[in-house]
């Protein structure tokens, strides 16, 4: 009888500390909610068994403190570590290793309050091909997870000490690379759709989700646009080892469609607030003046193979750079730690040419 209950509770309810709650009060940002894309997965593409979007094998994660993969896209941190870096948290587990403890009933000590990770790589804002979420959570699914837990801490902790607790959390949105992607590999997307009807859908799903988590308690809202995605040594594998324009025009579209639709949202819901980071910028700005910071190559992958170490995957039979801190790729798309740090110390506290109508630390002061 006690073994049952026990064993509910323990299944139903996510065992966390009440005594928390008064210390997370005292605290200014009590938890990070991240949302998006293989820019700040931590893990939660290592539980789906299908997908093929993993960073499982080395050399992913040669630079981690472990110095084993870990699942995210990077050889060491990435940008979900390195913002809770900034902020003064731990980084927020993944979601779905949440879950997999409490169902393994392995440990009781699972906690949603102190932040909860649900992106994951390939992830776009639309659903994709996948419908059946093998490859990645999409954005509407990572939405779904987050009202669940949600549900969840409402029982345990009632909606209204839970609504003290999110109105001062972070929830921070990095996600469209993919769906941009999605359009400029895709022919028949691009004869159903202009890119500018494109951009306007991508955002228009965005804020319908964004309008979802707002109505299930976030109020601060980091939100990241999209990178300078031609100039990512893939897309460099199309234009001679220079940017290719058409995927860089699409992202430029995209960033000015966000701005004004975060500006429209924001009027009507007046009591939340966004930073709004260009990452865009912020990268371009590595890739004109590596020498300035530190960096010596801006167009070949660190780990790969072929044409700009970028012909194939990063695996372990890759070729891997003499060194990692110079490259500000790390493979065929994602940034290396280096460079994730400093377009990170931006968004953090950088001026208003990149982040605005506030910066992240400003967002955290409110
Ligand atoms: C749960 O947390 C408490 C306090 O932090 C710790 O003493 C205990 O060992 C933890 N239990 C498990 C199963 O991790
Ligand atoms: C994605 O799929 C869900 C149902 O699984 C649907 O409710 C949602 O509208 C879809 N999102 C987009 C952006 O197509
Ligand atoms: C290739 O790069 C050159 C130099 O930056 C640029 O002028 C040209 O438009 C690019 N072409 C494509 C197809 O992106």
């Amino acid at each position: 009888m006690d073994s049952i209950v026990m064993m509910r509770n323990s299944f139903l309810f996510i065992t966390f500390f009440i005594f928390n709650l008064g210390f997370l009060d005292a605290q200014k940002t009590p938890a990070i909610y991240v949302f998006g894309d293989s820019l700040v997965d931590v893990g939660n593409n290592n539980y789906l068994t299908l997908s093929l979007v993993k960073a499982t094998l080395p050399h992913y994660g040669i630079d981690f403190p472990t110095k084993r993969p870990t699942g995210r896209f990077s050889n060491g941190k990435n940008a979900a570590d390195l913002i809770a870096e900034k902020v003064g948290l731990p980084t927020s587990p993944p979601y779905l290793s949440l879950i997999c403890k409490v169902k393994n009933n392995n440990n009781k000590n699972v906690s949603f309050l102190s932040g909860v990770n649900f992106a994951s790589g390939g992830a776009g804002i639309f659903n994709g091909t996948d419908d059946n979420f093998r490859q990645s959570i999409p954005l509407t699914k990572q939405v779904d997870y987050y009202s669940q837990v949600h549900d969840q801490l409402t029982q345990q902790i009632g909606a209204s000490t839970l609504q003290k607790h999110l109105s001062k959390s972070i929830f921070i949105v990095v996600i469209g690379s993919n769906d941009i992607f999605g359009y400029s590999n895709s022919m028949d997307l691009q004869k159903k759709n202009t890119p500018q009807q494109y951009v306007d859908s991508m955002t228009s799903s965005l804020k319908i989700q964004l309008q979802r988590l707002y109505n299930i308690g976030a109020r601060k809202f980091e939100i990241v646009g999209v990178s300078a995605i031609g100039c990512s040594p893939a897309y460099r594998l199309k234009n001679k080892t220079e940017c290719f324009l058409e995927a860089n025009l699409l992202s430029i579209k995209y960033n000015e469609e966000l701005q004004s639709m975060l500006k429209e949202w924001k009027l009507e819901n007046k009591d939340s607030s966004y930073s709004y980071f260009d990452t865009y910028a912020a990268l371009q700005d590595l890739i004109h003046n590596p020498t300035s910071y530190g960096f010596v190559d801006v167009k070949d992958a660190c780990c790969g193979l072929g044409e700009l170490n970028s012909q194939f995957l990063c695996t372990p039979i890759s070729i891997l750079c003499s060194n990692r801190k110079d490259h500000i790729f790390w493979d065929q798309v994602h940034p290396t730690e280096a460079a994730t740090r400093i377009i990170v110390d931006t968004l953090f506290n950088g001026p208003s040419k990149y982040t605005f109508p506030i910066n992240m630390e400003q967002l955290l002061a409110l």
